[in-house]
């Protein structure tokens, strides 16, 4: 039989210390609940004794989430522990999560403490965590780099005061894999009452071994892990949630299971990055735009014959509808054929033939090609007076005090329409202004502003993606008016749509 093994997400607590990430209390309501419905088990909502705003924070979401276990951080400080306490009231159930510096280095020079007074405090912080809730989770920061002997001593004491779940952070992100799993497995054999409690893994990827360590604390006896979306956190990130979740899903073998929809993956991964604007590498495993995305000719051949000889996960499985076939030079006829063909263009072979010779010379020169690009190929130039939709005019009002509104003049299919509407900001308002002109419903699914460089003159990158009628449509601009380039990408996702 498999253990089920409790996803603890920690986007909203370790995520969110990273600078620039930092999100509003209805932001982090947001993430919340797509965190809910994605089916985590634990939300690390905030640490509540660190500012006004994240106490409100730890409120607001114990109110508005209902199913996963609310958990707010604290140092083994009474005075955090009341404050966190106080920030959990309305969680219908909640965790204190406690803890204090276990390794040398914490102990020596952060704590300025000796080994047998740090188990005093920990003891001491578990029993008056536990005055005000059942649930309470103890970390040994830094135990990565704590002596296994002492860390299972801690780790005794600790449950023996009454945690019910105990968190091995490898916080520098230090421990090989097979250091990390040992470290497991001592506990597991060494602490007499660890069937008492849950050992968890919370593991920093500051040298790319985040999730191979988790995935060794797991088969080592760990049934928590600490994630975040997307990998994000301090320094350079902790382990990513969607990876963990995919390999245990695509691992059968492994006696483990979550209860991650993993369908709700993609989405919840866009939100978190568009929230905290905070864009994910190209290929990044599972939610990097590259992921499902094949670009040379012997994959996109191997691809098109069959998915898996070159896909290990069924793009569906994380919500993506299907793998995208990239157009390089490096590209295969097949591969061209079966973009022609989704534009709805069919060549006999001798024609096909001409036509790749001339699109490799096009990809020689240009590094990927477009559909834009492919009818211009296929004889059919896609003029700016082909393009079904065009912005003509915008025009915004906003500023301090102001009333967001926006003015938009489109061209469809040749004829002019212009309307007017408002918004909680001039993004949001052109686009309810071009809404307004459109006859179909679409949602915005992904909107993503990249810098290209650090100026303020700098060109911004807009990538948008809309859903329309269940599918998705991409829209791309770049300008130096992050505004019109939002609505251009707009525009342009929607006119994929006629
Ligand atoms: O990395 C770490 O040790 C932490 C603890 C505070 C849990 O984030
Ligand atoms: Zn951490």
């Amino acid at each position: 039989m498999s253990d089920k093994i409790f996803v603890f997400d920690t986007t909203l607590r370790d995520g969110e210390q990273v600078p620039g990430c930092q999100l509003n209390t209805v932001e982090k309501i947001e993430v919340a609940k797509a965190l809910e419905s994605l089916g985590v088990d634990v939300i690390e909502a905030g640490f509540p004794m660190s500012s006004p705003g994240d106490f409100q924070s730890v409120v607001e979401i114990s109110k508005a989430v209902n199913n996963p276990i609310i958990c707010g951080l604290t140092r083994a400080i009474e005075k955090d522990i009341e404050v966190a306490a106080e920030a959990l009231q309305y969680a219908k159930r909640k965790r204190i999560h406690t803890g204090i510096g276990t390794s040398p280095y914490h102990i020596q020079y952060k704590l300025n403490s000796t080994p047998e007074k740090i188990i005093e405090r920990a003891v001491a912080a578990v029993k008056y965590a536990k005055k005000f809730v059942e649930d309470v989770e103890f970390y040994a920061e830094d135990a990565g780099r704590s002596d296994n002997e002492y860390l299972a001593k801690v780790v005794e004491a600790v449950i023996a005061a009454g945690a019910t779940v105990i968190n091995i952070p490898d916080t520098t992100g230090y421990c090989l894999p097979e250091e990390f799993g040992t470290k497991i497995r001592y506990l597991m054999e060494n602490v007499s009452n660890v069937h008492k409690a849950i050992l968890s893994t919370h593991c920093h990827n500051d040298l790319g071994m985040a999730t191979a360590n988790t995935i060794e604390g797991v088969l080592n006896g760990a049934r928590q892990v600490e994630v975040t979306m997307n990998g994000i956190g301090e320094r350079a990130g902790n382990t990513s949630l969607e990876e963990i979740v995919m390999i245990i899903k695509s691992h059968k073998n492994l006696p483990v299971y979550t209860n991650i929809d993993s369908r709700k993956i993609h989405k919840t991964s866009r939100l978190v990055s568009s929230l905290m604007r905070m864009p994910i590498q190209p290929n990044k495993a599972i939610v990097g735009r590259n992921a499902f995305a094949h670009s040379s000719g012997i994959h996109q051949d191997g691809v098109l014959k069959n998915r898996e000889t070159y896909e290990i996960i069924d793009p569906k499985d994380v919500g993506i509808k299907e793998s995208s076939i990239d157009l390089t030079a490096r590209s295969g006829r097949a591969a061209l054929k079966y973009r022609l063909k989704l534009l709805g263009y069919k060549f006999p072979k001798s024609e096909l033939d001409e036509l790749y010779q001339r699109f490799l010379n096009l990809a020689d020169k240009k590094r990927d090609v477009n559909d834009d690009d492919l009818m211009a190929l296929a004889g059919k130039v896609a003029t700016e007076k082909d393009k079904p939709m065009k912005l003509e005019l915008l025009q915004v009002v906003c500023g301090k005090s102001a009333v967001p509104m926006a003015t938009i003049r489109l061209r469809i299919n040749g004829e002019v329409h212009s309307s007017t509407a408002s918004g909680n900001g001039p993004i949001d308002a052109s686009f309810a202004a071009v809404k307004q002109l459109i006859k179909r419903k679409v949602h915005l699914e992904e909107f993503l502003i990249q810098a290209i460089t650090r100026g303020s003159d700098d060109l911004g990158k807009v990538h948008v993606q809309i859903e329309n009628r269940g599918k998705l449509y991409y829209g791309f601009s770049a300008s130096t008016d992050i505004i019109t380039g939002s609505v251009e990408a707009f525009v342009d996702a929607i006119a994929k749509i006629v």
